[in-house]
């Protein structure tokens, strides 16, 4: 008697709480056919925070407690799934702040011990950085640019456990650098998307802000330096009119965001020179983190990849900001190398995924940027 083909199916949960959102989400995959998203909850704690001006660690681990359970349970409805269905469970076991990485893994504990299933740790980065094969089947080795609010690195994607960092931040994340700029120019928090708007109706020529490291070798970045000259020349707004008008705002907005565009895309240029010369079969750059949301950014970035030949992709935005899908779906990729490693799982403050090279400097308010 022939038997049909037993064809593999993985259904996973993932746990995200490395920073300000608790997030849980089920994903699958079956041989052959593009993963399904069955849901995907992120409980943001904006709230919270707001009047701090950032994130307080002691503040999002309480809430990340308080929402864990709440949030896989809203997950598991949503998809229509129930605990026995499972395969595993995976959750982020760092690079983040520690309360709230310990605060998912002691859940995920829980939860695994409980119901028998197997736990897998998994780096939140590697979730990041894994997203384009979640979202696209991208094929290794492919460039991601991770750029959000804690972390900024070139990485080369080779396999679901092999990294190879190409650059990344010496000091601040550039998501950071648009909080801050929001901050010193009294426009909301999260700064991104309010600091983007702002620029829409300001000359980015006004102000000669410094394109900081481009004329030093390499992929490596710095946006610490931005923020002061900022400061600078919007307290020479001050003096000379009395006050910040509305089109000093404008241009600072659009002359800031111009710079952090320039420097990105002109480290990316240089990070995939030295990508293509491994001669990929198709060649392609990804990126992910809130920063991608920019459209100035990611416009660049997308015609430096059409001027050299290499696809580029950009994730919807709610699978490119923090999310538990890709926690899971990194759980998934490494389910299928065999690699789960219960025992080894417990939360860590910084984790670099490139271990051959040494951890980045800077720890930004959102956490280690490893
Ligand atoms: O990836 P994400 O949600 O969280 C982490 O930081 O891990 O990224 C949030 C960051 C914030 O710093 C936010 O200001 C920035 O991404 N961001 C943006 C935009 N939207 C969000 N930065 C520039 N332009 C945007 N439109
Ligand atoms: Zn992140």
């Amino acid at each position: 008697m022939q038997h049909p083909p037993q064809v593999q199916t993985l259904t996973v949960l993932g746990v995200e709480s490395s920073c300000d959102d608790t997030s849980a989400a089920v994903v699958r995959w079956s041989e052959g056919r593009p993963a399904e998203v069955m849901s995907n909850v992120v409980a943001d704690q904006a709230e919270l925070h707001a009047r701090f001006g950032g994130v307080v660690p002691e503040i999002a681990a309480r809430a990340h407690t308080e929402k864990l359970d709440l949030s896989v349970e809203a997950a598991l409805t949503e998809a229509s799934v129930s605990l026995s269905e499972l395969d595993a469970i995976a959750v982020t076991a760092g690079p983040g702040l520690i309360g709230g990485v310990m605060a998912g893994v002691m859940f995920a504990k829980g939860l695994a011990a409980g119901t028998g299933l197997p736990l897998i740790g998994v780096n939140h980065l590697a979730g990041h950085a894994l997203t384009p094969r979640l979202t696209d089947g991208l094929p290794f080795p492919y460039l991601v640019l991770l750029a959000s609010g804690g972390h900024c690195q070139f990485l080369v994607v080779a396999a679901p456990d092999r990294f190879h960092r190409l650059g990344g931040t010496i000091d601040d994340a550039p998501g950071e650098a648009f909080d801050k700029t929001a901050r010193l120019l009294a426009l909301p928090q999260p700064g991104g998307p309010s600091v983007e708007a702002t620029a829409r109706d300001g000359d980015p020529r006004r102000f000669a802000f410094p394109r900081p490291l481009l004329d030093r070798p390499g992929c490596d970045l710095s946006f610490s330096g931005l923020k002061t000259a900022l400061l600078r020349a919007r307290d020479d707004c001050i003096r000379q009119h009395g006050g910040l008008r509305a089109r000093d705002r404008a241009d600072l907005c659009a002359s800031f965001q111009a710079a952090v565009a320039e420097v990105l895309s002109e480290k990316a240029r240089r990070a995939i020179l030295q990508y293509i010369q491994s001669a990929p079969v198709s060649p392609a750059m990804a990126v992910a983190g809130g920063v991608a949301a920019n459209a100035e950014i990611r416009g660049r970035l997308e015609a430096i990849c059409n001027e050299l030949g290499v696809r580029f992709l950009a994730p919807p935005i709610r699978l490119c900001t923090d999310n538990a899908a890709m926690i899971a779906w990194a759980g998934i990729e490494r389910m299928r190398i065999g690699r789960i490693d219960e025992s080894a799982l417990s939360a860590r403050p910084r984790w670099p995924l490139d271990s051959s090279q040494a951890a980045m400097l800077g720890s930004g308010k959102k956490g280690a940027k490893a």
